[in-house]
């Protein structure tokens, strides 16, 4: 084998990593992967056909020595102490100028930490998010690369070629230094969160007040995947609610266990906007409510204990006209909160992200890919200055038409204790985001009664504090 050849190398060769490599042989790219896991090797080997320049291999400095220089080189190992390791595995072979890329939902303070530790080496490193799951990463993901904005232009050709394309232009571009890619691909997350609890509202009030079979449920979403909320997850949805028990009678998705699992991603997004005072409820409800999810035991043991009404019913049509209406501004909803803790991150980190930019590289490949981002690309272009989606003339005329019926989905919800936070939260947030006035002056009230932490006034500048006792 000769040394120095190979365009492109992929460390951990599981089902991501296997079907990524591929998908880079596919355009023409010769690619050379490493796993330490013989089986994983072989497999891949098995895999490619002949028109692949693919190699592999268990041993680092075989695959280190393969690669053409500057050696770009993706990770797609398990985030956390995984991907510190494999990195203290390449270095020894590595050259200055070499390129690591890491391409899994690692946390963007550890991206952070291993840039600079890299720079030091005068290794770049990328913190680059994929989306789309294994079948993205095989025929096209969405790519958040964040990083050397130079050291980029080296891994550009493969990206743009790898990626999923919409109108013929590529789901992936350089995002900002730093981890600005990592912390894109986070709030992506957080948004698929708050978008997968909402559908499953929707899911659960259609069938409970509604009275809706799974067939019917999903002509519904199939119906709707093709006007205004056509996008994957409702794509997917209507898919899953036509799935048959291939061990049982009946339909699959009610065999299944609702506790939901996590990896972390969307309770990071959570986290991260409260430190930087950005409020998104619509995430935050959504981790909430997988967490609340696993407390099985404790849930059957209160509904006996609290025995509710049983649901009362609805015309069809009506509520079908609510629900999806209300799934459209919840959407849009949870995508506004994504883009106002974007807007504020890139100032406090210096992402110096482009929203238009974000927006695009979402429109396909991405487990959030939605009809809905076209809007959005074309608002943040139209209002390059604007903080919030909702300030946009564009999005208000959308969203008025749908307020009604979102009052009136939520209240049958309430009424017939159908837990509908994810919908609930992105109105309750709606109606303070848009209010000239909150009752917080009382809070500021009480807090300059009980502890004098003053208050500011509306009618004249400055700082009071009022002795609030007679
Ligand atoms: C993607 C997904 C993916 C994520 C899974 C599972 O964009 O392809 O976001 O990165 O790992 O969706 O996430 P949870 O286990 O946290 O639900």
């Amino acid at each position: 084998m000769e040394h120095n050849t190979y365009d492109f190398g992929l460390v951990g060769l599981g089902v991501m990593g296997r079907n990524f490599i591929l998908n880079v042989a596919d355009k023409g790219f010769s690619a050379f992967g490493h796993d330490m896991d013989d089986e994983k090797v072989s497999s891949l080997l098995k895999e490619a056909d002949k028109a692949h320049n693919i190699n592999a291999s268990t041993q680092v400095k075989t695959f280190v020595d393969a690669l053409h220089l500057p050696r770009k080189i993706m990770l797609l190992v398990p985030a956390g102490k995984v991907v510190d390791a494999v990195i203290e595995g390449l270095l020894p072979y590595l050259d200055v100028g070499d390129i690591i890329i890491d391409g899994g939902n690692s946390f963007f303070r550890d991206t952070d930490r291993r840039e600079s530790y890299l720079k030091s080496k005068d290794i770049h490193f990328f913190g680059a998010g994929v989306s789309g799951g294994s079948k993205g990463a095989r025929f096209g993901p969405s790519i958040m690369p964040g990083g050397s904005k130079e050291a980029y232009q080296e891994v550009k050709p493969i990206f743009e070629a790898v990626a999923a394309h919409f109108n013929g232009e590529a789901c992936v571009a350089y995002l900002g230094p730093k981890s600005a890619g990592n912390y894109v691909k986070m709030v992506h997350n957080g948004i698929e969160y708050g978008l997968m609890q909402l559908t499953s509202e929707i899911y659960d009030i259609l069938k409970k007040v509604g009275g809706y079979t799974n067939p019917e449920l999903h002509k519904l979403f199939d119906t709707w995947n093709q006007g205004r909320l056509q996008s994957f997850l409702i794509e997917i949805t209507a898919d899953i609610l036509n799935k048959k028990d291939d061990q049982g009678d009946g339909y699959l998705v009610d065999q299944i266990l609702d506790k939901a699992k996590q990896k972390g991603t969307g309770k990071w997004t959570s986290q991260n906007a409260m430190d930087l005072g950005i409020p998104t409820p619509s995430i935050d409800i959504a981790v909430s409510m997988r967490e609340l999810s696993a407390f099985k035991e404790e849930r059957l043991r209160a509904n006996a204990l609290y025995p509710r009404n049983k649901s009362g019913s609805q015309d069809k049509k009506m509520l079908e006209e609510w629900a999806e209406a209300a799934l459209y501004f919840g959407f849009v909803l949870t995508y506004a909160q994504g883009f106002h803790q974007l807007s504020e991150a890139s100032k406090e980190y210096g992402y110096e992200l482009d929203m238009p930019t974000v927006a695009k590289i979402w429109r396909a490949g991405c487990i959030i890919r939605a009809a809905l981002l076209e809007d959005i690309t074309d608002a943040f272009e139209k209002d390059k200055d604007i903080s919030h989606l909702l300030l946009n003339a564009g999005f208000a005329s959308k969203i008025n038409p749908t307020l009604p019926a979102v009052r009136n989905l939520t209240a049958q919800g309430i009424n017939n204790g159908i837990p509908l936070p994810g919908l609930s939260n992105a109105l309750t947030y709606f109606d303070g985001f848009t209010a000239d006035r909150l009752p917080l002056n009382l809070i500021q009230a009480q807090r300059d009664y009980f502890g004098s932490h003053t208050y500011e006034r509306l009618d004249r500048p400055g700082i009071f504090h009022t002795e609030w006792e007679d």
